[in-house]
């Protein structure tokens, strides 16, 4: 273990964690070599492209696929040769909202099968969110299992929570602005720190991969408590009238004990981390025999926030039988075509039900919106074919191509000009001044 050196880095996994992270130490010099059970992910990485949109992902992928530093494959063979892996796995919940470690367990299950076979040390690394205790209690018992081999002996184990942000993932991996390392071992520990030293960001090594586990935890969960919280606010506004948000956002943010970020006010937070994670902890709180009030209060805020938009736009042209609707915007954020939990799917879900006619255009995500939204809604091909002839619009999420809209644009081709905008990205005395914007906690 002392002469451990690394060299080649294997992934399990090829979704947005493990895709970034093959292709991010690639670039970094190291040879990848990365297993994913779809065999279209496989295919597609190996012929340079990727299953889902990530800017700077496919062209990153080019070079590191010319440098001959990645390749990937279904078979856990590839990993032979390897010195360390990162199992970056899906962990879904399950319909009681706790996490599902399926695919924990058969990528470790595979993965020490080949640990069997090595004849060099191997660092068997968790990227995966998951909940407490799984690391040690899960995987290491898989892994020796499988491999007929001993943890601190033939290999060490260790966690290190992944904190990228889809649409900025590239990024994130390059720079990052903290690694936190939980690992069996101090040697692990360092090994990991050494790598991780060379993308840069603050390293911090914690007692054991469940404080590790906990602090992804605490981490999505804080966040996801700072929008129902702002949100909740919103709402309370809303009942008063001329409050702005916004403006209330801006002056707790500029105490720095509590930081202006993730306090904007809109349709709820959505996407493949924040709900599960949050119903994780909660369930995982709960399957102990503690009721966490909290955490349960934050999912509630956003069980219903998205329908807040449904209420102001009843509140602007009364009964929705019939009207037809645009909806700007499907993916869960800008930037991604990940339609995961996205506040999208329940405000149409409503609206279908309400017998409203929808017209939606997203940049990227119409593909995913088709498999996930059931009601019956016209997709459009662009921005302007959407809005045209619309009683009203929803803005659900905020991608750059509708900030540069103008409201004559709106008033020039809609049949009503009404802007429900759910992400506040308009500024609101020029858009009000001229037609009907309701926002989010502006009114
Ligand atoms: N997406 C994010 O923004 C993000 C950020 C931080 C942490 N995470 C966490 O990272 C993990 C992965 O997330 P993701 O978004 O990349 O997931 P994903 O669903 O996009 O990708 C997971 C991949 O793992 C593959 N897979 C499943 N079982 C496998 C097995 N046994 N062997 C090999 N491959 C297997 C799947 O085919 C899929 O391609 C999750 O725990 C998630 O919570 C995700």
């Amino acid at each position: 273990m002392n002469n451990i050196k690394i060299g080649k880095i294997g992934i399990i996994g090829l979704g947005y964690v493990g895709f970034i992270s093959a292709v991010g130490f690639a670039l970094k010099g190291y040879k990848v070599k990365c297993v994913d059970i779809l065999e279209n992910n496989v295919k597609m990485a190996n012929n340079g492209e990727v299953p889902f949109f990530e800017p700077n992902l496919r062209e990153n992928l080019g070079k590191v696929l010319e440098s001959k530093r990645f390749s990937a494959s279904k078979d856990y063979t590839i990993l032979k040769d390897t010195d360390i892996s990162f199992i970056c796995v899906g962990t879904p919940s399950l319909k009681t909202g706790e996490i599902d470690l399926k695919y924990i367990k058969s990528s470790a299950e595979n993965l020490g099968k080949v640990l069997g076979t090595m004849d060099h040390f191997h660092v068997a690394v968790v990227k995966s969110t998951v909940v407490p205790g799984t690391t040690e209690e899960v995987v290491l018992p898989i892994l020796e299992k499988f491999s007929g081999k001993k943890c601190g002996v033939d290999f060490s184990i260790a966690m290190t929570p992944e904190f990228l942000k889809e649409g900025d993932a590239m990024n994130d991996f390059l720079n990052p602005d903290r690694t936190v390392i939980g690992a069996s071992d101090q040697r692990t520990a360092n090994l990991l720190k050494n790598l991780f030293m060379q993308l840069g960001g603050k390293i911090l090594i914690v007692r054991n991969p469940r404080t590790a586990e906990m602090i992804k935890y605490a981490n999505n969960t804080f966040l996801a408590m700072k929008i129902s919280f702002i949100n909740e606010l919103a709402n309370i506004s809303r009942t008063i009238g001329g409050i702005d948000i916004n403006e209330v956002a801006q002056g707790i943010g500029l105490d720095q004990r509590i930081s202006g970020k993730f306090l904007k006010a809109g349709c709820g937070f959505g996407g493949s981390c924040f709900p599960k994670d949050v119903k994780a902890i909660k369930e995982f709180a709960k399957n102990r025999g503690y009721n966490p009030i909290l955490i349960n209060a934050i999912l509630d805020v956003n069980e219903k926030q998205p329908l807040i938009m449904i209420k102001i736009l009843k509140e602007a042209i009364g009964n929705l039988k019939g009207k037809k609707i645009a909806i700007l915007g499907l993916s869960f954020k800008p930037n991604t075509s990940d339609m995961r939990e996205a506040p999208s799917i329940k405000i149409i879900d409503q609206l279908v039900k309400e017998g409203v006619i929808l017209n939606a255009y997203d940049p990227v995500a119409i593909d995913e919106a088709k498999k996930l939204i059931k009601g019956t809604i016209n997709y459009s091909n662009s921005l302007l074919n959407c809005i045209k002839g619309a009683d009203a619009c929803l803005i659900i999420t905020e991608w750059d191509e509708f900030r540069e809209l103008t409201p004559d644009f709106f008033i020039k081709n809609m049949k009503e000009p009404i802007i429900i905008d759910g992400r506040k990205i308009y500024d609101f005395n020029l858009f009000s001044s001229k037609l009907k914007y309701y926002t989010i906690g502006q009114k």
